[in-house]
């Protein structure tokens, strides 16, 4: 079920680093951005599976009486990936990077499968891993080993014979089977005394080419150089299923005529998402007006160059503060239109339609399309969510 996602991480990323940083300074590591657009995959139908997989696994993960498709992450059509090595002498995996699950399984059924190596101590539990990607949990054979993902070396992180979580928040993590739960490599670094912030930065650019490989994770701190202006916080949403993720609320206007789109709506943001989805309701209201109409071979809205001039922004209300969403941030960009069937000088727009009306506590997925124009911050020690422009925010590449 889950394929291994080879890509070559730039070296050269990682020496970018300055040799002076403090021992708990925050830790870099570079992701790398791959399109993965199967023939006849709609990105629209793959997300609004994904979003319906996390609305019903809610904590717990999903249960085969849910009726959720099973959804891996590797279906995903923007994967970004980080590359780990474990243990000694290392072996190497390409880590997917998916803050909706803090369960990644990472060499599950791939010619190169997790083996214990010399610091790997087996610690005879058994593991027990359920996402909203996998129908049934999986088990495996525990083991601590050393883990390196980038600056950032962690010793005696637990990891299922072929599983890694990241970490995200509390809820989706996973457990042994006597229940006692894994500690995520956030929460492993942190309780390791490696990290002087609890929390993690998550960067990403617009992509100007499909090779465009751009990403950044900062554990334990932020990466001053990769936003502008002050972070501004808001607490994460109470509101199931949202609050089983990186959930937070907001409030969403469309125009300088601030006509509601979503008013103090629960939602995610989600590294797993390609477009930014939003409940049915709202995205006929969007629709409306924008003019655009559903394309059948993209599955994504299309507009003229006429509309596109008369497309007005988005106005995201989060913590208090409004996050502008352009025109040029609304569409797909247009080099990658080919990528996914489009026309090459056609005009698609990346809100899409969630599937489910509003007021189920997961009315939006804020995914690449949102979070390629704002910087973010998962700050687990003190259960919020920053959000930061960026020298992208108002970029005209798409
Ligand atoms: C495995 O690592 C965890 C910390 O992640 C620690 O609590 C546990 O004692 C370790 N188990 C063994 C058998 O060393
Ligand atoms: C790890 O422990 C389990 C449970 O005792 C055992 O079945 C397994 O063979 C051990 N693995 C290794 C590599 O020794
Ligand atoms: C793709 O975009 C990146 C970032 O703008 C750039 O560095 C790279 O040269 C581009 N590659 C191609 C093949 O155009
Ligand atoms: C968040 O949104 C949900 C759903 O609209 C609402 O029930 C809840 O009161 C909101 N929470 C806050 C703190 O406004
Ligand atoms: C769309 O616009 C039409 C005409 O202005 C209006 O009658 C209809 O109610 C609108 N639908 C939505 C969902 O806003
Ligand atoms: C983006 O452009 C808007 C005007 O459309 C401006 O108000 C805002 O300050 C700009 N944001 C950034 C981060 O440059």
């Amino acid at each position: 079920m889950f394929t291994q996602v080879s890509l070559v991480l730039s070296l050269a990323l990682l020496s970018a680093a300055s040799p002076l940083a403090p021992r708990k300074g925050p830790k870099t590591v570079p992701l790398a951005r791959k399109l993965n657009i199967a023939a006849g995959t709609k990105i629209a139908d793959v997300d609004q599976a994904r979003a319906k997989a996390l609305s019903k696994a809610g904590a717990d993960g999903p249960k085969a009486e849910d009726g959720v498709s099973p959804v891996s992450v590797t279906n995903t059509v923007v994967i970004y990936t980080a590359e780990v090595l474990v243990g000694s002498p290392p072996q190497t995996f390409n880590l997917i990077v998916d803050t909706g699950s803090s369960n990644t399984w990472v060499g599950a059924n791939t010619a190169n499968p997790y083996v214990p190596t010399s610091t790997s101590v087996n610690t005879t539990n058994i593991i027990v891993c359920s996402s909203a990607f996998f129908f049934t949990r999986h088990y495996g054979l525990e083991y601590n080993d050393t883990v390196a993902l980038g600056e950032l070396s962690i010793p005696q992180q637990t990891i299922g014979a072929a599983q890694f979580a990241l970490g995200g928040f509390s809820g989706t993590d996973g457990t042994t089977a006597s229940g006692n739960p894994i500690l995520t490599v956030t929460d492993n670094a942190w309780e390791q005394g490696l990290l002087s912030q609890y929390e993690i930065g998550i960067s990403f650019q617009p992509p100007t080419n499909s090779s465009d490989a751009n990403g950044q994770l900062t554990f334990g701190g932020v990466d001053e150089s990769k936003f502008d202006g002050p972070i501004t916080y808001t607490p994460l949403t109470t509101t199931a299923p949202a609050s089983g993720y990186v959930g937070i609320n907001q409030t969403v206007t469309y125009g300088s005529q601030q006509v509601p789109i979503l008013t103090n709506a629960a939602g995610i943001l989600d590294t797993g998402t390609t477009l930014v989805p939003i409940a049915s309701d709202a995205f006929a209201v969007y629709q409306n007006l924008t003019g655009a109409v559903l394309d059948t071979t993209t599955g994504l809205l299309k507009i003229t160059g006429e509309q596109y001039d008369s497309l007005e922004s988005l106005f995201f209300e989060i913590g208090g503060r409004t996050f502008e969403l352009t025109k040029n941030a609304q569409i797909w960009p247009r080099t990658l239109n080919t990528n996914i069937g489009g026309d090459a000088d056609g005009i698609y727009l990346v809100v899409s339609n969630l599937g489910a009306p509003s007021g189920h506590g997961m009315d939006f997925v804020d995914g690449y399309g949102f979070l390629e124009r704002f910087y973010a911050v998962y700050d687990t020690g003190s259960s919020r969510v920053g959000l930061a422009t960026t020298p992208f925010t108002n970029a005209t590449t798409n």
